[in-house]
Formats: C-alpha cells, structure tokens, sequence
C-alpha cells in the first residue's frame, strides 16, 4: 500500500521494539524513514536490515544539539520532514519512599524534554517550509492512570498526553497535526526490562509479572509491535486530517477513555 508515499518520516528510538516496527510499516506504504536512536550501532544494523529508503541517524533526545544535528541530517538525506514519531523513552520503576531524584530526572529528561524538544525542533522546520505536518507522541495506558510502583514513569506519559493536547492546540494553526498513541503492554525487551522491576519489588519469578499482564489483557494476550502499526500509519496518513490533539488508546481493551 502507499498511504505514507512520498512522505519522509523521523522515528526516535527506532533502534528496535515498537519504534522499529513503525518504520517498517511506514516503508511499507511508500515512506522514507530515519531511524534515530542513542544506541547507533542498533539504529544502523536496523536500517541496513530495512534496505532502501531507511537511514540511520544517532540522536541522544535529551541533547538539543544532538537532536538538531540529527534533523538536519534527515533533512539533507530526504530532502524534508513531514512525520516525526517521538517514540524513544525509558522505563522506572520503585516505591514512592525509593524514589531517587537522579532516576526520577533521567527518566523525564527522556520522557518528556525528549518529547518536547525534537517535536519543537522538527514543528520549526514544518513552519518554516510551510509543511502540514504530522507528528505522533508515544505515551502509554500508564499516563492514563497512576501505579503504586511506577509514579515516575505513569507521570512522564501523563506529561506527554498533556503535551500532546497543548502542541496539537498551538500548532494547528499551520496545519501541523499532533496525536499520540497509548499502548497497553507489548511484548519485547522493554517489557523484559519491567518485568524484572516487578520481580525485585513483587517477588516474583522472572517472566511471572509479563504472564499475568498478558493474561488480564481483555483480548487475551499482551501486544505485539505490529499492533500498533496501524494507528501509527492512519495517524499520519490523510485520513487522519481531521484529528487533532488526540490520545488514542491500542491496547487490545484495556483502558476506555
Ligand atoms: N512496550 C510496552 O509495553 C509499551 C507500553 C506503552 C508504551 N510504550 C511506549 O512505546 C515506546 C516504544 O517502546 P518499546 O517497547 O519499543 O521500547 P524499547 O525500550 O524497546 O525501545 C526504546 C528505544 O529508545 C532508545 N532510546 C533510549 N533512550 C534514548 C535517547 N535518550 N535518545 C534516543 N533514543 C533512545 C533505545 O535505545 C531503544 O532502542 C516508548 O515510548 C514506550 O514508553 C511501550
């Protein structure tokens, strides 16, 4: 299919997971695609495998000058920027007594100043080129509601749900469409990283917390990063024109709102 064609887009953390996925379903409909991540040598191998159309860019979100060096270089590789997915983000989780400030700003600094910053980096190159953008924010089913052991995480996804509405509302105004998508739980090394939070803080054998989420899901398994494929394709395709300032729950029934 060619939903996406001619269009050139720019994935953070594409190195692997849910981001990775997106830019192979975005090549699939005729995109270009740069893959940023901090992990470079991930982000090449990822962009080899992927063959024609994809780059790779080495992007440190929380960097200004790291984020700006990488949109420029799409840009002279691909000519603009017409999609940005912030997709990049880290997980945490402890006690609200064991919080640590150092672990609690790491986590925001990519979260959310990761967030921000390459959607104002990439909204500036928008407006200037006149270009009606899309650009699509990756929050969670934990920026819905809080956690007793994940505070920090649920409320940078709370944060990126807000920033959505806010940049969605602002920048509208040039025709540039801000949405979000918030995934339930989906299968993979980031999963693999909570379910060993939970092991330490809930005692439980390794692979025993991913079971029973899995199992509570309404559809009856935990997602997979193809789930999300879809929504990430329609939220930037013309059939989206109309949406705007929008968080949209793909999580196989989990959260309504
Ligand atoms: N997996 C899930 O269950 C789940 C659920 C809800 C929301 N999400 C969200 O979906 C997105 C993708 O999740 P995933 O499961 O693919 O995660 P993942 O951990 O597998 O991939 C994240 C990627 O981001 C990169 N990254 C980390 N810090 C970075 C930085 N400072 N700059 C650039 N890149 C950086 C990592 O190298 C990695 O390749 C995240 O925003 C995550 O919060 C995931």
């Amino acid at each position: 299919m060619t939903r996406l064609a001619g269009k050139s887009a720019l994935i953070t953390g594409a190195g692997r997971g849910i981001g990775l996925a997106f830019a192979k379903a975005y090549l699939q409909e005729g995109a270009r695609v740069a893959l940023a991540d901090i992990n470079g040598d991930l982000a090449h191998e990822a962009a080899d495998r992927l063959g024609a159309g994809a780059m790779a860019v080495k992007m440190d979100v929380t960097r200004q000058q790291s984020i700006e060096a990488a949109v420029e270089r799409t840009i002279e590789a691909h000519g603009q920027i017409d999609v940005l997915i912030n997709n990049a983000a880290l997980f945490t989780a402890a006690p609200i007594v064991e919080i640590q400030r150092a672990d609690y700003a790491r986590v925001f600094e990519v979260n959310v100043a990761g967030t921000l910053f390459p959607l104002q980096a990439v909204a500036r190159h928008m407006i200037d080129r006149g270009i009606r953008g899309r650009i699509i924010n990756m929050a969670s089913q934990a920026g819905r509601r809080g956690e007793p052991l994940v505070a920090v995480y649920c409320a940078t996804k709370a944060a990126v749900i807000s920033l959505t509405q806010s940049a969605g509302l602002d920048l509208i105004r040039y025709g540039i469409r801000v949405n979000a998508i918030a995934p339930g739980v989906v299968d993979g090394a980031h999963w693999d990283g909570v379910d060993a939070f939970f092991a330490k803080y809930e005692n439980k054998a390794p692979g025993q917390k991913k079971a029973e989420v899995g199992a509570a899901v309404p559809y009856g398994r935990m997602g997979r990063a193809e789930d999300l494929t879809g929504m990430a394709v329609f939220l930037a395709s013309d059939e989206a024109e109309y949406i705007v300032a929008q968080c949209y729950n793909v999580d196989g029934g989990q959260w309504m709102s």
